[in-house]
């Protein structure tokens, strides 16, 4: 059986960028038996800011996204990883087993400071290095990730590697399933992202979707065609539509005439499409206590996986001294 670990930064509530790219993705790969851990990585939220908003609401606002959209709670491990001590004490024989060279070549990591607009500081530098231990703590061998995460999934398996030839064999060396998911834009034409105040949230109410879909950045060729490179955003609208409909991006672009008749159509296949989900997530949200229960048993499994894993590690390098 495939144990599948993969998770984000409660930095918001998650849109539908999210849910095409990964979190349908994540909901199917349950339906076909695969164990499910999803942390939400709350201590990565402080990598590249100082401010880590109103960290509590977030880690409610994306628990109740996953569960709308479909992972069943009955079944899945749904933990916030600043509750589970002994993850982070992976970290330093981890940190031992990669050079400063290495976390200095990660392209992910050297976007993530640029766009920050600061120093390195030594979190962002040595996060990936964490991010390996929210991996390897629980034995995961499948991680449904982005491209941008293809770096941290390899040095994740540089790092089992390294700890198994130093120490014997502790760690699978987990597969990364990179989505060929499509990038959705926002609404003004960059990469839908919960820090550019761009998307269109899961949360958000139908009329809501309709208008951010209106005020999406189009071009002024009137005749619609599917060319991602040369019209992106006209691209995405269409891209979205067959998302929700099933339908060709190109037959919906030589069916439909302008940019007003696709964004009419997008805003409703939109609102079709999310109308369970969101109807699902109002009635999650008025339970109480729900969101608080499930992450309180999801961080008691963690921390149970985690000691256990701990145990192994320091047996391995020699540190049991129980019959010293
Ligand atoms: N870095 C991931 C992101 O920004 C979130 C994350 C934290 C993660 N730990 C993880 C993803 C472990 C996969 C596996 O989206």
């Amino acid at each position: 059986m495939h144990r599948m670990l993969t998770g984000e930064r409660p930095t918001g509530p998650l849109h539908i960028g999210h849910l095409f790219g990964s979190v349908e993705n994540r909901v199917r790969l349950q339906r076909e038996g695969v164990e499910t851990l999803l942390v939400v990585a709350d201590y990565q939220v402080i990598t590249d800011r100082d401010d880590t908003g109103d960290i509590a609401a977030n880690v409610r606002e994306v628990v109740l996204d996953y569960l709308a959209a479909g992972i069943d709670p009955a079944a899945a491990t749904i933990f916030t990883h600043s509750a589970v001590p002994a993850l982070h004490q992976l970290m330093l024989p981890f940190l031992s087993l990669v050079s400063v060279a290495e976390l200095d070549r990660n392209p992910t990591v050297k976007a993530e400071r640029a766009a920050s607009g600061r120093a390195m500081s030594g979190l962002l530098l040595t996060y990936p290095v964490h991010q390996a231990a929210d991996i390897l703590f629980c034995h995961a061998d499948v991680v449904p990730v982005g491209r941008d995460q293809q770096p941290h999934l390899e040095l994740t398996r540089t790092i089992a590697r390294r700890f198994n030839q130093r120490y014997g064999d502790t760690f699978v060396e987990p597969v990364g399933l990179l989505s060929d998911a499509p990038v959705v834009l926002g609404t003004d034409g960059r990469k839908m992202s919960k820090s550019r105040g761009n998307g269109i949230e899961l949360r958000a109410t139908a009329d809501e979707t309709v208008r951010l879909v209106r005020s999406a950045r189009t071009d002024s060729d009137r005749h619609l065609t599917y060319d991602p490179v040369g019209r992106p955003e006209v691209a995405n609208l269409l891209l979205l539509a067959s998302l929700c409909t099933g339908e060709g991006p190109e037959q919906i672009a030589e069916r439909l005439d302008g940019s007003g008749a696709l964004k009419a159509l997008v805003g409703d296949a939109l609102v079709a499409h999310l109308a369970p989900l969101r109807a699902r997530r109002r009635e999650l949200a008025a339970e109480p206590g729900l969101v608080a229960s499930l992450v309180a048993e999801g961080n008691a499994r963690a921390n149970e996986l985690a000691d256990a894993t701990l145990r192994d590690v320091r047996a391995r390098m020699g540190m049991d001294y129980a019959s010293i």
